[in-house]
């Protein structure tokens, strides 16, 4: 089957194996609840319109599919990821100051931020309570643990006196951001089929090392990519003095270069400055050798499927596995 690498939704063909728990999913996730305020069904609903990949449900609910487990507990399953994921959008857009996700105003546009607070706090308990409809205790610890993680690693990039120059660094801070929910999606899909402990292992980490990919190219596409198709300004890591793979593999192999100095220097503000590293990181071999390092992780992500049975699920697995390195957004 050839995969088109340019979208991944609901209709994808892609998707067809979940495409009507998908369908599911999207009507639990507006289900509005008595009484709600119609402030946040109307914020709910201005996120969920704006479109969105829904690339970790599709993980949670293939790998439920893969493991047979039960189609309801599927479906809140994914319901929770996204919910989480969204919430999480919620507080980053607000945190980060960024206007514009999707193509479309972020509510911190629009609303004060007392009211995108609330509304990411209202988005983070609908996604517990999600959750709790898997019926799977253990599958709620995952969540509050995974939502530990992010926040730690959020706050640790928060408090950093600098810019952290270090691979390590920055392989641990994209674990905590993307790759930990990604491995909460495989994870939590497996603990609910009934599977052996070995097999749950082995999804969580299809889960992280795919998560670890996505954010890899997230990071390219914040150098290549075009801002109409990602829908997000380009080059808002250098502005917001965050160095991502292409620009600490520029750095390493061009520690000389005076814009290199100017930037460790605090000068990311400079837009001289960023718009030369932009070029000079575009036209230098940073953005393949990152690209080189995320398909190291979909290798090794599809080999911790290597014991699962084949069929259409590990099949699309494998696939959202490459897709995640060919978007273009
Ligand atoms: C955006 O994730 C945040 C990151 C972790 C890079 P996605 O690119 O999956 O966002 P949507 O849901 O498709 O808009
Ligand atoms: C967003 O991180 C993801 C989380 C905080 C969980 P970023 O701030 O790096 O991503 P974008 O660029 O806004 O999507
Ligand atoms: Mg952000
Ligand atoms: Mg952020």
């Amino acid at each position: 089957m050839y995969v088109d690498s340019t979208t991944l939704s609901a209709t994808d063909e892609l998707l067809a194996p979940v495409r009507e728990q998908l369908t599911a999913m999207e009507g639990r996730l507006r289900e509005s609840l008595s009484g709600q305020h119609q402030a946040l069904t109307a914020a709910t609903e201005h996120l969920l319109d704006s479109g969105g990949k829904r690339v970790r449900p599709a993980v949670a609910l293939l790998s439920a599919g893969l493991f047979a487990a039960d189609r309801d507990h599927a479906v809140s399953l994914a319901a929770a990821v996204e919910m989480l994921h969204t919430a999480t959008l919620v507080h980053d857009d607000l945190i980060d100051r960024a206007l514009l996700r999707r193509g479309i105003p972020t509510l911190n546009a629009k609303w004060s931020p007392d009211a995108t607070v609330l509304t990411g706090d209202y988005l983070f308990a609908r996604a517990a309570s999600f959750a709790a409809q898997t019926e799977s205790v253990r599958v709620m610890n995952i969540f509050a643990e995974t939502l530990m993680v992010i926040v730690n690693g959020e706050i640790r990039q928060k408090f950093a006196n600098e810019a952290t120059l270090s691979r390590e660094g920055y392989f641990q801070r994209i674990h905590a951001k993307t790759a930990s929910m990604f491995a909460l999606a495989a994870e939590a899909g497996a603990v609910l089929g009934a599977t052996s402990e070995t097999a749950i292992r082995s999804m969580r980490r299809y889960g992280r090392e795919t998560g670890m990919a996505f954010q890899i190219v997230d990071d390219v596409l914040d150098f290549i990519g075009s801002a109409d198709r990602i829908g997000k300004p380009v080059g808002s890591d250098l502005q917001q003095g965050l160095l991502t793979l292409p620009a600490l593999h520029y750095i390493e192999a061009n520690p000389h270069d005076p814009d290199v100095a100017a930037l460790l220097n605090g000068h990311q503000s400079d837009r001289q400055v960023r718009e030369r590293l932009l070029q000079s990181i575009r036209a230098s071999d940073a953005i393949e050798a990152s690209l080189a390092k995320a398909r190291d992780y979909v290798a090794s992500a599809k080999s911790a499927l290597s014991a699962a049975t084949a069929g259409e699920h590990l099949h699309t697995l494998h696939a959202i596995a490459d897709y995640v390195v060919e978007r273009e957004f």
